[in-house]
Formats: structure tokens, C-alpha cells, sequence
């Protein structure tokens, strides 16, 4: 496989950084293990600091031994220190760019199809992409030339179209690989392995048979060492706009005519864009905010949000954020999406659950049966990646019983070995693949949708409601609910399921 595709040069900006360290150095490396790098790559680091490309592979060595799977393959480890190459330079530096240029194209050995990875703050992506044209760096004369640009995309609908028009002056749309990590878990491609490759969910998906539909991403965690960040970002930016919002896109998309790219994205955008606006007016019915107070997670004591480094006492940056939305097209019009995301909550995990319509006749009202639970379709993304489907059956016994049962269709065997998401991203970006990366329309029309509450939250400094660390979140929020019986779903087992 390796052989078929073109090699690249992969110049990592904040290569020293946390994401590189945590992600993209392993992802690289077990590419290697898996031979997908093609022999002649060069995967060049940019970093201020003074270092020998002897000590950068030390380094390297450090990033890799704290997350290899399996631990290190020394062989492996030799062909791919033999790919890593260091540059000293500092991002604001126009020499540095020159630098780079001189470096690539002197030297024989650095291919000349060039992937530029910008993991490095939000605010230096416009500065560092103009600094790549000047130096001649996106000039597709010799190789293709490709911008990787991290997350967030923007702080709103404004900043993102300032950002948008800036890097438009650089590089054209097809050179921009704008990364959702999200979209590079296999689960979430399952999504539509699983409505697009089987005929039997397709015809119940819509309107008629779900009753709603909820998202959810809950983290354990706090903010960490992360408070800086976080207190300027908040949840519904962290987590919604980005990386929920694509979930909720990829659940309620038409199929799109083909799995290309373009088909894919043109059918995401068109999700996003029928999403009804939700008028500053109504923001309450249809957004709910909160912060963590003081709790235990997981049996120990932790701090509240405002007791976190780098938290000012004042803040009213949210930790938890649930909205309501509805898609108003043919297919989904009156169906609530309820998506849902939250720090220090009981339990760590990412889900989709659907849930059906209960069916239209009570045919057992004069048994034992008190009320049939509706079916469920539950996708696990993580940490349990997995597909189930409850189902109501008879209860064994001369009793008309009944009880709930789950069909698991699991995605992953045992002996199967994960991926990370960043394998599969890096990977389709040599390969020129785009359609797991986001276009400028969606990033756009998601900040659309998260805009008005974005803005009345801003305007309301004075209060914002609290959770105690290791619960499921403030009470109130369950008052977003369009209708009786419909509760968050917080579990993919069947027993402790909902709230009700
Ligand atoms: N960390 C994550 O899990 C995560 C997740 C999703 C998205 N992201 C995004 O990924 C990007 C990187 O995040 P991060 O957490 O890795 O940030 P980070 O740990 O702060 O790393 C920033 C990198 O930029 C380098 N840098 C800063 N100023 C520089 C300059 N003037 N010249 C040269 N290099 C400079 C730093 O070099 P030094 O080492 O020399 O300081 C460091 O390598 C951000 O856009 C973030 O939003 C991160």
C-alpha cells in the first residue's frame, strides 16, 4: 500500500507542543508499523528551540515510548528516526520561511509534495499561512502544497470569517485540510456504514418512527492545565460547534450520491444549513449552560471550576452545555436533537441514542404489560465503540411479561487493535483525501447555529447555574425537553438508562 502513494514532506509547526507529543508523533509512528509512510518521507519539525536533529529524535523517542501500542519496535523506531528531521525557527520570523524553503528545495531527499501541519495557537494560523505564501512555500510548482489548520476554527461567526478570508488569500480551498478529529474515529464513520451499507434502518429514519435524538459527550475530567484555553472557549465552542454538530450532520444527512468529498460535505452542509435558528428571544427554551462546583469523581474530592488554575473568580465560562434543535426539512421536522456536553459528569463517554416512537396501539393493555418501552439505537463512540439496538421481548414464563433486550452489533472483535483518529487524518491528508476534513460552508454554518446563544450568553455575566463535580449535570436542564417521558439517556446498558 505504502508504495502506491506519493511521498511528502510533513513540516510539523509546534512540533514541541502538546498535541504533537500526545498525537501526532505516535500517530506517525504506528503509520510506520503499519508501513503506510512511503519509503522517502520526511517528517521535518519546526521548533524555536536550539536543537540538534540527534536530540529531537531523543525527544521523539520519549513521545512514542509513552504511547506505543504494544510498546516500541526497535526496528521500526530505526526506519522511522531515519524519516525525522529538525529545523530551528520561530514562527514569526520570515527568515525562518526561507529557511524552511532553502532546506526542501536544496536538498534532494525532502520530496517535494509538502503537507504543512500548524499545531500552534489559534491566533498565529492566519500569520504563519501568509508567511508560507511569501516564502513561495504554497507554490504548487514542483509538488502539491497542503495546510493542515487544527481546531478551533474561529471564536465565532465573525472571527471565522476573518480567518476564512484571510487564508483564502493564500491557498485555495482544495489545499486546506481543516481537521475535526472526531471525523477520524472509526465509530463516527460507522455512522454511515451503518445507515448507508444496510437497508434496514433507512426506511425508519426520520420523522415517522423517532421520536427524538440525543448526542452526548461526557468527560470525567476538568479543565486540567488546559484553564487558560478553556475559560475563553466554554463548552458549547469546545465541544458543540465542532465536533457535535458534525455527529448530528452525519446522523441526519440524506445519502449523498457518492462517498466522495464533495457528495459527503454537500449533503453535511445541507443538515446544518436547515437547522432552524434559534432567535436570541428563545435561547433559554432551547440552550442550557452550567458550571462544575466542587464534587467526588470516580470516589475522590475534586475542585470546582472556579477553584481550577487560571480560572478567574468571576467567570461564568460554562462546563456543560445542552442545546435543543430542529432540522427543519422534509425528513426531520418536529424531531428534537438534544445535544449534550459536560466536564467532571459521572462518566466519561460519547454517544448517540435514538429514540423510537412507542408503537401506535397499546395491543397489551390487558395484560401485565404496563407500558412497552420504545426501542433505542445506540451508537457507543467512546471509550465502548459499539452499535445496540433494544428491542422488547416476552419475559419467559406463563405471564404476559415483557422485558428489554439489546442486539449488539459490536464494531470491533476482541482482537482487534484501535486506531487513533489522527492515523487515519494524517494518512488521507498524503493521500489527498478530504472528505473526513471540514470545509470553510460547514465550519460556517455550525458557527450560524451557535452564534445567537453564543451572544446571549456573553451579554449574561451575572449568574450561571451550578452541578456538583461527578453528577450528570444540572437538574434544570431537563426542562429543554420537548415533550413528557423524554429523559437523557446516559448509559448504552439498559439498566440505569435514563433519568426518568
Ligand atoms: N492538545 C490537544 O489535545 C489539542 C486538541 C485539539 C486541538 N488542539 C489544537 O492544536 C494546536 C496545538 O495545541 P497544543 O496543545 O499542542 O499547544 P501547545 O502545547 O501550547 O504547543 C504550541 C506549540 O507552538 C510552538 N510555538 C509557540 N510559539 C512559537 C513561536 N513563536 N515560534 C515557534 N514555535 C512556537 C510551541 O513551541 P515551544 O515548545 O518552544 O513552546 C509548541 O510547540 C492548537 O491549535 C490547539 O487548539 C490541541
Amino acid at each position: 500500500m505504502a508504495e502506491e502513494i506519493e511521498p511528502c514532506t510533513y513540516v510539523i509547526f509546534g512540533a514541541t507542543g502538546n498535541l504533537s507529543k500526545l498525537k501526532l508523533m505516535p500517530a506517525l509512528y504506528h503509520l510506520e508499523v503499519g508501513n503506510r509512510l512511503p519509503a522517502d518521507t520526511v517528517i521535518l519539525a519546526s521548533g524555536r528551540r536550539e536543537w540538534t536533529r540527534e536530540h529531537w529524535i531523543g525527544e521523539v523517542r520519549k513521545m512514542i515510548e509513552a504511547k506505543a501500542r504494544g510498546g516500541i519496535d526497535e526496528k521500526v523506531f530505526e526506519t522511522f528516526s531515519s524519516k525525522l528531521q529538525y529545523i530551528q525557527g520561530d514562527l514569526h520570523d520570515p527568515k525562518a520561511y526561507e529557511a524552511l524553503n532553502d532546506r526542501i528545495m536544496s536538498e534532494s531527499d525532502y520530496p517535494k509534495n509538502i503537507a504543512f501541519y500548524l499545531s500552534i495557537k489559534p491566533g498565529d494560523f492566519g500569520a504563519v499561512v501568509e508567511n508560507l505564501s511569501n516564502a513561495t512555500l504554497f507554490d504548487e510548482a514542483h509538488g502539491w502544497r497542503r495546510a493542515i489548520i487544527e481546531k478551533p476554527f474561529g471564536y465565532d461567526l465573525e472571527s471565522a470569517q476573518a480567518l476564512q478570508k484571510r487564508l483564502h488569500r493564500f491557498l485555495s480551498e482544495d489545499q486546506v485540510y481543516r481537521i475535526d478529529h472526531y471525523l477520524g474515529k472509526g465509530t463516527v464513520q460507522n455512522v454511515l456504514v451503518l445507515r448507508f451499507a444496510n437497508v434496514l434502518m433507512e426506511p425508519l429514519w426520520n420523522r415517522n418512527y423517532i421520536d427524538h435524538i440525543q448526542i452526548t459527550h461526557s468527560e470525567d475530567l476538568g479543565v486540567g492545565s488546559r484553564g487558560y484555553y478553556y475559560d475563553g472557549a466554554g463548552a458549547l465552542r469546545d465541544m458543540i460547534q465542532s465536533h457535535l454538530l458534525q455527529l448530528m450532520a452525519l446522523v441526519a444527512m440524506e445519502p449523498p450520491v457518492s462517498m466522495d468529498a464533495e457528495s459527503l460535505r454537500d449533503e453535511k452542509v445541507k443538515v446544518l444549513k436547515s437547522i432552524r435558528t434559534i432567535p436570541q428571544s428563545a435561547v433559554h427554551a432551547h440552550a442550557f449552560r452550567a458550571q462544575y462546583r466542587s464534587g467526588i469523581v470516580n470516589g475522590e474530592k475534586v475542585n470546582g471550576y472556579l477553584e481550577e488554575g487560571d480560572i478567574p473568580q468571576d467567570s461564568v465560562t460554562e462546563t456543560y452545555a445542552a442545546i435543543k434543535l430542529f432540522v427543519d426539512n422534509w425528513r426531520w421536522r418536529g424531531v428534537p436533537f438534544y445535544l449534550r456536553t459536560g466536564k467532571r459528569l459521572k462518566k466519561g463517554q460519547s454517544a448517540v441514542s435514538i429514540c423510537f416512537k412507542r408503537p401506535p396501539q397499546q395491543l397489551f393493555k390487558n395484560t401485565k404489560i404496563d407500558q412497552i418501552s420504545p426501542n433505542w439505537v445506540l451508537m457507543g463512540i467512546q471509550p465502548e465503540e459499539c452499535m445496540r439496538m433494544e428491542v422488547t421481548v416476552k419475559e419467559p414464563g406463563l405471564t404476559m411479561k415483557t422485558r428489554t433486550t439489546s442486539m449488539d452489533a459490536s464494531f470491533r472483535q476482541e482482537d482487534e487493535q484501535s486506531t487513533d483518529a489522527y492515523e487515519d487524518l494524517l494518512l488521507d491528508v498524503i493521500e489527498g483525501d478530504r472528505s473526513l476534513f471540514l470545509r470553510y460552508d460547514e465550519v460556517s454554518y455550525a458557527w450560524k447555529v451557535v452564534d445567537p446563544i453564543l451572544k446571549v450568553w456573553a451579554m449574561e455575566r451575572d449568574f450561571i447555574n451550578s452541578y456538583p463535580a461527578g453528577s450528570w449535570g444540572p437538574e434544570e436542564a431537563r426542562r429543554m425537553f420537548a415533550k413528557e417521558g423524554q429523559n437523557w439517556r446516559h448509559s448504552l446498558d439498559i439498566e440505569d438508562g435514563t433519568d426518568g
